[in-house]
Order: C-alpha cells, then structure tokens, then sequence
C-alpha cells in the first residue's frame, strides 16, 4: 500500500484483526519492511501490525533532500494518520530505534510501548561521525554494492556469517535494493540526530531493550544502560545474535518481543 507523506510516497503494509491494538515496526539501515518477514505472522495473530520502509529506502520515495532525523519521525506519526490510528506500540531496530525515540518525543501520547532492538539513545560518538563521513564518500564514489560489503560483516554475528549463509544472503540481498541517494540521505540523518537519553527516565510506558550478544555496532552493555535509566524497562540478551538480531534469532526475538507486547496490552 502507499501512503502519500511530506512530498513523496511511502510503502507499508497493514495486517492483523481490526479492532487489535497497533503494533508498528520501524527497520534498520540500509534496509526495509522486509526485515521483518519473520515477525508478522506471529504478530499479526495477536495484533495489528504496521511496517513501512523509511523515505529512500525500500520502495519508498525520498522527497527532497536533505532529510533528517526529524523527518523520519514526522513521516511515522504522519503515516499513523494516514491509516487512521490514534496510538501504536512500536519497536525499531537500530535507525528505527532513532526514529521511534524522537517520533516518542515529540508525542508521546500516540505510543504504548516501546521495543529498542539493538539500537542507543545517545547520538554518535566522534568515531562513528567520521564513519559516516566515509560512508558517504564510499556510496558516491562506488556505490551500493561496496557499500554493503563492507558493512555486512559487522551486522551478523561471527556463527551466523560462517554457519548461516543464507542468512547473510537474505540480508544482503535487501541491502543491495538501497538507492545510493536515499542511503546517503539516512547516514546524513543519523550524523545529524541528536541525543535521546534524557528522554529514558521520562518515559511513562514499558520499554523492552532487546539485543544481540554480539551486536558489535549498538553492544548489550547499551541495550542494559538504557533499561536501567528508563522506569519501566527491561533487557533481553538474545544469545548468538549480532546486530539484526531479529534476523537471526527470529523465534527467540518473536518470543520476547511477544511477551512483552502481551503485558504491555492497552
Ligand atoms: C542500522 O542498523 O540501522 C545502523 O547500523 C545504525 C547505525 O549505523 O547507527
């Protein structure tokens, strides 16, 4: 379905009883709603689940650039207006945590529960800024392709990329799809974002921290300060994941997540 959001269109999808409460699903860079393919028909059986892919990734148009965070943000709340809901839990994973933290900000009323899956709250320490800045130079000067090789070995944990190719593969695969401009938009979007972590002990509804014990990009020790500052959290290590932990450990991913989702019910 298409969603005509802020100047250009989104891409989503929309499943699950009517009447259920709305779970949305914000995915990572640089992929799209079909990070989440292991999760929805577990979720769709107890909830109406909502996933879209972010503006210049996926199928979805970019707009006019630049776009930042803050545009990322504006187009989640904008597209639950679109489909007519008021309120949705949602879990974002890495950038879709970034996403889901400032969208929460700027209104909180709209969210029930929050899933922080292998994501920070804080902005990128100088390291990851010059990074990015490499990013950006690699995609104009070579493209997605190389882009994505150099990227995809720190996503996976060790045991999936030597015992799980097709894992890899399928990650891979939808990372191809990434239009150099939309990436380089995203990477621009995440430099530029600013820090969240005040927001944590603010927060008045359940939080699940959910991440890989290999996630070298946002490591569990992130995953465990940000349930010790928010209230109302709690921290699920997912054993033999890296950082798309939902990728490649989908049962025990869809095991947490679910449980928490259930007690978190409005
Ligand atoms: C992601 O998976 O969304 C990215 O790795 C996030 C990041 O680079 O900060």
């Amino acid at each position: 379905m298409r969603a005509r959001i802020r100047g250009t269109i989104l891409h989503y999808e929309l499943g699950g009883p009517k009447g259920a409460p709305l779970v949305t699903l914000v995915h990572g860079f640089p992929f799209s709603r079909a990070l989440w393919k292991g999760q929805l028909p577990a979720l769709k059986r107890r909830f109406r689940v909502l996933t879209y892919d972010l503006r210049g990734l996926g199928s979805s148009g970019l707009g006019e650039a630049p776009q930042l965070m803050e545009s990322y943000a504006e187009d989640l709340l904008s597209l639950l207006d679109w489909v007519g809901e008021r309120r949705t839990a949602v879990a974002g994973l890495s950038m879709g945590g970034y996403v889901a933290l400032r969208a929460l900000q700027k209104a909180p009323e709209r969210f029930w529960a929050l899933g922080l899956c292998d994501t920070r709250a804080d902005a990128d320490p100088d390291a990851a800024k010059l990074g990015r800045a490499a990013g950006v130079a690699l995609l104009r000067k070579r493209g997605v392709g190389p882009f994505v090789d150099g990227m995809l070995p720190k996503l996976l944990a060790p045991q999936t990329l030597k015992r799980r190719p097709a894992v890899a593969k399928a990650l891979r695969t939808m990372m191809l799809r990434s239009r150099e401009d939309g990436a380089v938009n995203a990477l621009v979007a995440m430099v530029s974002r600013m820090d969240s972590s005040s927001l944590l002990p603010q927060l008045r509804i359940p939080v699940l921290c959910l991440v890989g014990q290999h996630d070298a990009i946002t490591p569990p020790a992130l995953a465990r300060g940000m349930a010790r500052a928010a209230p109302k959290a709690k921290c699920v290590v997912l054993k033999g994941a890296g950082h798309v932990s939902n990728l490649e450990r989908p049962a025990e991913f869809n095991r947490a997540l679910m449980g928490f989702l259930e007690k978190a019910r409005p």
